[in-house]
């Protein structure tokens, strides 16, 4: 096995330069000897066959590279397999279609992509993340394996759970350990609650209840791996999606959620050195883990060393010390107040509620006292996600409480005009569509595009109007700085997040701002942040999530190290922007202050010192001093820290930013010392206006700042 791996290895090596490994092209169909191999050798494509018992043979995508037995992670044709192997085959089609056919020249499947009519001939790529992908000529996604999982979630992987309501994604287990197709068990969000919650069910039985979300727009946690790699894992609500991600910091750790044929959902982690896949996590993980297993009114209580069924207070056991039958109440309910309702923090609130659509905290109270049969409430408002039709969650249980666990429920036309610079060389067809794109854009913190118009060179951008005008305005203005007290401070942090998460994540596409400053937040009447200058701002295709521009254009000292050195832009360069912007509206110290460079190489510098030294309270603003709890405030400048890490796979991901700011008990990790900060201020001493500085020239002019 190991003579294997080597060997594979040792050939890679010789094949530099023999770059179309990874792709499918319409001239250069897939055959059954045939495998694709992802750029870095991450994942392979091909047939295989789990068994030698038969000669059913699959389409799909493993770990390429990891010695032991295949682990596959997808499979197009899993209950059509191919009987005659040499037969199988996979072509794109002269209209974009991806074609698997079998001996008989029939179709046993097909991806059904988003063609695009008249466009050039699509080519198939399989990438390192995993995903494989129909992408045409000019780079659009329009199919991808990503959007169609089996029984397994990879990293990076947007796995929607519900869309408007309606359920959309589902990992179906194998049947068997050497059987492909669809087994009993699967996974997905609730059809009755989709928002709310997700199960792994026993054909249609609720087999395991993972959990209710807590209501707030980005819940999840962040865990410290044994190889010291970070874990990032959100569930997002953003009023039509309702949707789960993990990321994984540092190298692309071999990572993997995975629904195995017996039931169980596993987090697996490749363990390099045991050469095996290690458990980080799984569910169901204890007997009363099982849904219901409790019976009515108990709970399953997972602080105990072996996780046992417990009543909830004011309950007893039905029958001694079998909880099968569950408990019932030590005294007979009495109704029609509001004080026999007892809190219960730190649960999860139990199945089988009922949703009561638009209902106020104290219409949700009253809901349930003024009817008998009503046992429990939970409320929550969202309208922080953003602009929900209805804002409010008021869950109501009647007769009993079903599956308790672990968190509650808790809420948590004038225009401006921007003149973009003369000469730009985008071209007016790409620039119009951009600004039709972004104009569909809608979050409480972007400012709305109205509009655009273009005359001869110029190109004008029509916003709505602020009157606030911009965070630097305030923050930066001994006059004024006062205006923002913590709470504000920390409210335009947090909405700045949510703006830049929506961009980044939540709309149908995925938009790297490239130049996020405090100049570029608006702030209206009430001091709501609102996210403005999409003048370079790029849309990334479907899965696209790096690219490089010759033209670095953008702002000094907002800039990471690879899109200014390199040109490399992504999410995570707008994440690195996002923390400089962080640690300037806690100091309330501008990123390019003069003595700041001079004595500290910069903000950074300085923020880093003071926080090594166990004095990172002294960078906080003295104006806002006396109104921050000092846990929130230390809790941003380390999210601040992480954010403007040197490398970009160190940073989070803006739903790990928003999880980490709104959860005050979420596990952050230690922040690497940012050692470019140095480098990055020595070209230019001021560097607050916008800069374009042409990579191949080394010429910088100036663009029309707002
Ligand atoms: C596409 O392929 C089909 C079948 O291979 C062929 O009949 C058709 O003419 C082709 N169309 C174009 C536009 O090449
Ligand atoms: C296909 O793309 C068009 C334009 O982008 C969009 O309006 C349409 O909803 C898409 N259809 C599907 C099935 O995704
Ligand atoms: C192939 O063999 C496996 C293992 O015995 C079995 O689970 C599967 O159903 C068989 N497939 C077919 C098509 O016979
Ligand atoms: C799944 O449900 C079936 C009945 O439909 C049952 O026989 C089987 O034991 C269940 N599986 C597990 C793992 O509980
Ligand atoms: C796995 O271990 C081998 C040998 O111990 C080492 O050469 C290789 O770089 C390691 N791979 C990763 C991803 O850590
Ligand atoms: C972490 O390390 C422990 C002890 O060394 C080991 O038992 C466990 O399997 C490891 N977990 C992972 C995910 O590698
Ligand atoms: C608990 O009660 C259930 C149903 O009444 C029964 O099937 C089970 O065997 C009992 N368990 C114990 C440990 O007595
Ligand atoms: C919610 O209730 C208010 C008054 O109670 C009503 O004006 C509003 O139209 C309702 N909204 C929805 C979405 O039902
Ligand atoms: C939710 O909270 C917002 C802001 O705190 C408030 O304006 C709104 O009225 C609340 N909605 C409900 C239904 O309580
Ligand atoms: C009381 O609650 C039950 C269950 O939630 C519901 O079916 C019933 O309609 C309610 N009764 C009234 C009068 O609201
Ligand atoms: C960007 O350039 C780097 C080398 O500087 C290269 O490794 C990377 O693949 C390029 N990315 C894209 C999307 O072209
Ligand atoms: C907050 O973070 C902790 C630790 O990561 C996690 O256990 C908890 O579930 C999180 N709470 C929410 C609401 O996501």
């Amino acid at each position: 096995m190991s003579i294997h791996y080597v060997l594979i290895f040792f050939l890679l090596f010789l094949t530099p330069f023999c770059n179309s490994d990874d792709q499918l092209t319409h001239t250069k169909p897939l055959t059954h000897s045939d495998t694709l191999i992802s750029k870095s050798g991450n994942f392979a494509l091909g047939f295989f066959s789990p068994t030698t018992s038969n000669n059913s043979f699959y389409l799909g995508i493993w770990y390429h590279g990891i010695p032991g037995p295949r682990t596959v992670v997808w499979i197009a044709n899993r209950d059509s397999p191919i009987i005659t192997p040499s037969s199988g085959m996979l072509i794109v089609t002269n209209n974009s279609h991806m074609v698997l056919s079998n001996s008989k020249g029939q179709n046993i499947w097909t991806s059904t992509g988003n063609i695009t009519a008249g466009a050039a001939i699509a080519h198939a790529v399989l990438l390192d993340s995993g995903n494989f992908v129909l992408r045409l000529p000019n780079g659009m996604d329009i199919w991808q394996s990503f959007d169609h999982p089996t029984d397994t979630i990879l990293p990076s992987m947007k796995f929607l759970m519900s869309y408007k309501s309606q359920v959309v994604g589902r990992l179906v287990s194998w049947k068997g350990h050497d059987d492909p197709s669809s087994g009993d068990f699967s996974c997905s969000s609730d059809p009755s609650s989709p928002n709310l919650q997700f199960f792994t069910w026993n054909k249609t039985r609720p087999y395991c209840r993972i959990g209710v979300e807590s209501g707030l727009s980005v819940s999840g946690g962040t865990y410290v791996t044994n190889t010291s790699s970070i874990l990032y894992q959100t569930t997002i609500y953003s009023g039509d999606e309702f949707y789960y991600m993990f990321t994984i910091s540092g190298d692309p750790a071999f990572t993997r959620i995975k629904l195995e044929y017996t039931g169980k959902l596993k987090f697996l982690s490749w363990n390099n050195h045991s050469s095996s896949w290690a458990i980080i996590s799984e569910r169901p993980s204890a007997a009363c883990d099982l849904y219901a297993s409790c019976g009515q009114f108990s709970y399953c209580d997972f602080t105990q060393i072996i996780p046992a069924c417990q009543c909830l207070s004011g309950f007893e056991p039905v029958d001694g010390i079998n909880f099968s039958k569950g408990c019932r109440r030590k005294q007979a309910l009495k109704c029609g107040k509001q004080s026999h309702f007892v809190a219960l923090p730190g649960m999860y609130v139990p199945d089988k509620f009922l949703h009561i659509r638009n209902k106020s905290f104290d219409e949700c109270i009253a809901e349930c006292s003024h009817n008998c049969s009503c046992t429990a409430y939970a409320y929550a408002n969202l309208s922080s996600v953003g602009a929900l039709a209805d804002p409010s969650r008021c869950l109501v249980w009647s007769e009993e409480l079903i599956d308790v666990k672990k968190g509650t429920l808790e809420g948590g036309n004038v225009v401006a005009v921007k003149r973009l610079s003369k000469g730009s060389t985008q071209g007016i067809v790409e620039f119009k569509n951009e600004v039709v794109l972004i104009a569909k854009l809608q979050h409480k913190n972007l400012v709305r595009l109205l509009g655009c118009c273009i005359h001869e060179d110029e190109k004008l951008l029509i916003y709505e109007y602020l009157p606030n005008k911009s965070l630097d305005a305030f923050l930066f203005d001994a006059t004024r700085k006062h205006v923002l007290d913590w709470l504000t401070r920390f409210n335009i942090i947090k909405g700045i997040s949510r703006g830049l998460l929506y961009l980044h994540q939540d709309s149908r596409l995925t938009i790297i701002h490239r130049d996020l400053k405090a100049s570029n937040i608006l702030l209206d009447t009430r001091m709501t942040p609102k996210i403005s200058d999409f003048g370079m701002a790029r849309i990334f295709g479907a899965d696209q999530n790096q690219a490089n521009t010759t033209r670095v254009v953008g702002t000094y000292g907002y800039m990471s190290p690879e899109y200014a050195m390199r040109g490399a832009f992504s999410v995570k360069s707008d994440t690195y922007s996002f923390g400089v912007l962080l640690l300037e509206i806690v100091s309330g110290l501008k990123i390019s202050s003069a003595h700041l460079i001079t004595k500290f190489s910069g903000l950074i510098g300085y923020a880093w010192r003071l926080w090594e030294d166990g004095k990172a309270i002294q960078l906080v603003d003295s104006s806002v001093m006396a109104s921050c709890p000092l846990n929130e405030v230390l809790r941003c400048i380390h999210v601040g820290l992480l954010c403007v890490q040197d490398h970009a796979s160190d940073r989070p991901l803006m739903s790990s930013v928003m999880f980490m700011l709104e959860n005050e008990t979420a596990l952050l990790p230690v922040p690497k010392q940012p050692v470019y900060f140095a480098l990055s201020n020595c070209g230019n001493g001021e560097g607050s206006e916008s800069m374009e500085n042409s990579i191949n020239t080394v010429s910088i002019t100036t663009l029309d700042g707002r």
